[in-house]
């Protein structure tokens, strides 16, 4: 039996899946690390800690592994999008990471748009500037620490990081490329324009490959260390959120994914690079050749559920609080959350919004506040489904992964808010699994990616709306949206005494 490894690196935790020619997962092992926020709105970590716990996770896959370490063939990788990781000249790192959901950056973000022209801007990169992009990080960088930028001789982004630190080959790939905000996407290079009107040397831009792409070997170094083959095949890999539509088989027109992570993401696969969404979604290269996604993002999805069991609940289980919540009836007897905890991207773009929890009443226990945690991450995901649904999209089925997909409630929840049928998969590893399908696709076990995925992902159970449901979400859906209008002012006079 051949094998490969996927390797998902992602905000709280690197997740590595060995996944057998028949797409079983054999193994897999987690290994986490801590989140760096000196400020509110800030968000870093130090890609050593990257390293160390991906490499500390292979070691120990690799233990547990009693067939021959030679016929685990390739490995690839999948990574949280948009981190500034900066290089100086001998490829040392300069200083933390600053992550996707570190919003610091507005002021850049005009900078951006004024200097460019939002026009110009969507007609390059496809997007307008987010606080989250790797553009405006740099730019930040520079802006207040130029000590730090004079030093600076390329750039790359989190997995890409890890994969040159297992391989010394640095390169990143187009569909993580896409979302720093310098790529032409459609041209599929580094856009000169951008780079001369914000005054970034084109240099410190990395070269390119594909997705698919075979980039190196693990290093004799990282071999000795890891216990993976020398001659383990490496391929580029993708932006968790590609991964995560490969490993759902989001590889054709009409499929649409939504992935529960630390963010949430609603996700349609697009064949054409020239649709106009206006920027109200972001459209990026997919990691499948020659195609592309666009998708909505809320900033802080399963990031909310963990950010109330931490502060609130810490001595119970997920499984435990989530199944709680299931005896809560739909709109949790009138208690409304909005998982604005760190902003929001889609559909509001708004650094300085922050959550609420609306209608709070003397007869609501922990219960009710899980369940409403749960209904408000669905109800800012379905702002995207309706943005898609307003351009004209159908949109009847939709493929969930991530921690949402774990819960049948709150599959349930989304089949209901989403008025779609929602597919829980039997083998569901997000990321990690897409990272794996390129990695055997890349080895030469399919034809192609699609090929793969018909003999790598099973339905395990379809989720049915009940229309009784439907209305009574759709009439929810409504209030909620009448949130962040009515509390956008509010939030902006909390900005000055937040720490
Ligand atoms: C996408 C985004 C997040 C991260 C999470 O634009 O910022 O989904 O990729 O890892």
């Amino acid at each position: 039996m051949k094998y490969v490894i996927g390797v998902d690196l992602g905000t709280s935790a690197v997740k590595i899946i060995l996944v057998n020619q028949h797409g079983a997962v054999v193994q897999q092992v987690s290994k986490d690390y801590p989140l760096i926020q000196e400020k509110s709105g800030y968000s870093e970590q130090n890609p050593q800690a990257w390293l160390d716990q991906t490499v500390a996770g292979l070691s120990e896959l690799l233990m547990d592994f009693d067939g021959n370490r030679e016929d685990i063939e390739g490995i690839s990788f999948s990574g949280q999008m948009h981190g500034l990781v900066l290089l100086d000249k001998n490829h040392d790192v300069l200083r933390n990471a600053i992550l996707w959901n570190d919003t610091r950056t507005t002021a850049e973000c005009q900078e951006i748009t004024e200097t460019i022209g939002k026009e110009r801007l969507l007609e390059i990169t496809k997007n307008p500037a987010l606080e989250g992009f790797t553009l405006p990080k740099i730019l930040w960088v520079k802006k207040h620490e130029p000590e730090i930028f004079q030093q600076v001789a390329t750039f790359v982004l989190p997995k890409d990081y890890v994969r040159y630190r297992l391989t010394g080959k640095l390169q990143m790939e187009y569909s993580d490329a896409a979302g720093t905000l310098l790529l032409h996407v459609s041209e599929k290079t580094w856009s000169t324009y951008i780079c001369k009107e914000l005054d970034i040397p084109l240099d410190i831009c990395p070269p390119l490959v594909e997705s698919c792409n075979e980039v190196g070997v693990i290093s004799a170094d990282m071999a000795k260390i890891t216990g993976l083959s020398p001659k383990t095949r490496v391929f580029a890999g993708g932006a968790d959120n590609a991964c995560g539509a490969i490993g759902a088989g989001i590889l054709e027109e009409g499929k649409t994914l939504c992935s529960i992570g630390t963010s949430g993401v609603i996700l349609s696969y697009e064949s054409r690079d020239d649709l106009d969404f206006e920027g109200k979604v972001h459209y990026f290269n997919h990691g499948a050749p020659n195609s592309y996604y666009s998708m909505g993002v809320t900033l802080a999805a399963g990031h909310s559920l963990s950010w109330f069991k931490d502060t609130f609940a810490k001595d119970v289980t997920f499984e435990d609080l989530l199944e709680d919540a299931g005896s809560v009836p739909i709109g949790s007897n009138g208690l409304l959350f909005t998982p604005f905890i760190t902003g929001e991207r889609t559909p509001y773009a708004d650094a300085e919004i922050r959550a609420s929890f609306i209608g709070i009443d003397s007869s609501h226990t922990r219960k009710h506040f899980v369940r409403a945690v749960m209904e408000g991450i669905t109800f800012s995901l379905n702002e995207s489904v309706h943005i898609f649904r307003q351009k004209g999209r159908e949109i009847h089925s939709i493929v969930s992964i991530g921690g949402g997909a774990k819960d049948d409630v709150w599959l349930q929840i989304q089949a209901e808010v989403f008025n779609a049928e929602v597919i829980k998969l039997s083998s569901e590893q997000g990321p990690g699994m897409g990272a794996a399908m390129i990695a055997a696709y890349g080895c030469g076990w399919f034809e192609s990616l699609k090929n793969c995925a018909d003999h790598f992902l099973q339905v395990k159970k379809v989720f049915t709306p009940i229309p009784e449901n439907v209305k009574k979400y759709q009439s929810l859906f409504s209030i909620y949206q009448d949130i962040y209008i009515a509390t956008k002012n509010i939030n902006k006079k909390l900005v000055d005494f937040r720490l």
